[in-house]
């Protein structure tokens, strides 16, 4: 009697489960279309030439995964964007939006393809004196979790070194005052730092523009 009032309860259940809009070749087949999207914003591959959007080709597929489910959550703050190209030019939308009408699956094959995408640092203006004062704090302070200058995908701490600048200064800003919130540790660190030191380090990303492989 009690198998078949589990089997009674349950069965249902499982095929909910089987024919949900999750599984493999629903999520493949959608996948172009989705990257598309992403790349409406952050430019074709990923190679932002937005000064406001990331650059995202070549960032760790754990990074991306854990930060697009910080987006789902609405844990990280999420700024109303316009569409740069594409069939929504125009049109705005915010990553957690974005992030939260993506199923796991089909959210890991584009974590994926994107961390198999080269992370190209972008050309742009930088103060010498101060990158020199930035490379100084960072050696110090950062370098710890974000090795080579933050240039390295595989410490899954994100990439900093040839980041656009307007993009990494304003989540500097967001991290400071804890409207995007960090791991303690880091949060340690950034809690020593004044405007000027920010803006050194600032400066320091935006001076790192050799191509590591
Ligand atoms: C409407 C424009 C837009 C679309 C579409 C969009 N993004 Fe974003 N994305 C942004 C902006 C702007 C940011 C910077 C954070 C902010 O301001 O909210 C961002 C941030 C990110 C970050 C964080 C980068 C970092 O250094 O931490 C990742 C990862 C990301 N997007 C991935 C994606 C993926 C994957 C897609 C497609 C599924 C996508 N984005 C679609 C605008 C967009
Ligand atoms: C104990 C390790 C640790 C230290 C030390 C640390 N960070 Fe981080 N940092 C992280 C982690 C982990 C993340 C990714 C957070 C997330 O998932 O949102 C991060 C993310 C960032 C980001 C956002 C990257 C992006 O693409 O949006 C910036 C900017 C940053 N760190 C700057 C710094 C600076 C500057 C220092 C030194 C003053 C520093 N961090 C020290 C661990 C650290």
């Amino acid at each position: 009697m009690a198998v078949r009032g589990f089997n009674y309860i349950f069965y249902p259940g499982l095929l909910m489960i089987l024919f949900s809009p999750g599984t493999s070749t629903f999520a493949i087949e959608n996948v172009p279309d989705l990257l598309a999207q992403c790349y409406d914003c952050h430019g074709q591959h990923g190679h932002s030439d937005s000064p406001e959007m990331p650059i995202i080709a070549g960032y760790s597929k754990t990074y991306i995964m854990d930060t697009m489910t910080e987006y789902r959550h609405s844990e990280r703050p999420c700024h109303e964007t316009r569409y740069l190209t594409g069939p929504r030019k125009g049109q705005t939308d915010d990553m957690c939006r974005v992030a939260r009408e993506l199923s796991r699956q089909e959210t890991e094959i584009i974590a994926d393809t994107l961390s198999k995408e080269t992370f190209i640092p972008a050309k742009q203006k930088f103060n010498a004196e101060r990158a020199a004062r930035g490379q100084k704090l960072h050696k110090r302070m950062c370098e710890k979790c974000h090795e080579n200058g933050g240039s390295s995908p595989d410490d899954d701490n994100g990439i900093l070194a040839g980041q656009w600048t307007q993009y990494v200064r304003h989540q500097m800003e967001e991290i400071e005052t804890g409207r995007r919130p960090i791991t303690k540790k880091m949060k340690k660190q950034f809690d020593k730092l004044d405007i000027e030191d920010i803006e050194d380090l600032v400066q320091y990303y935006a001076s790192l523009q050799q191509r590591t492989e």
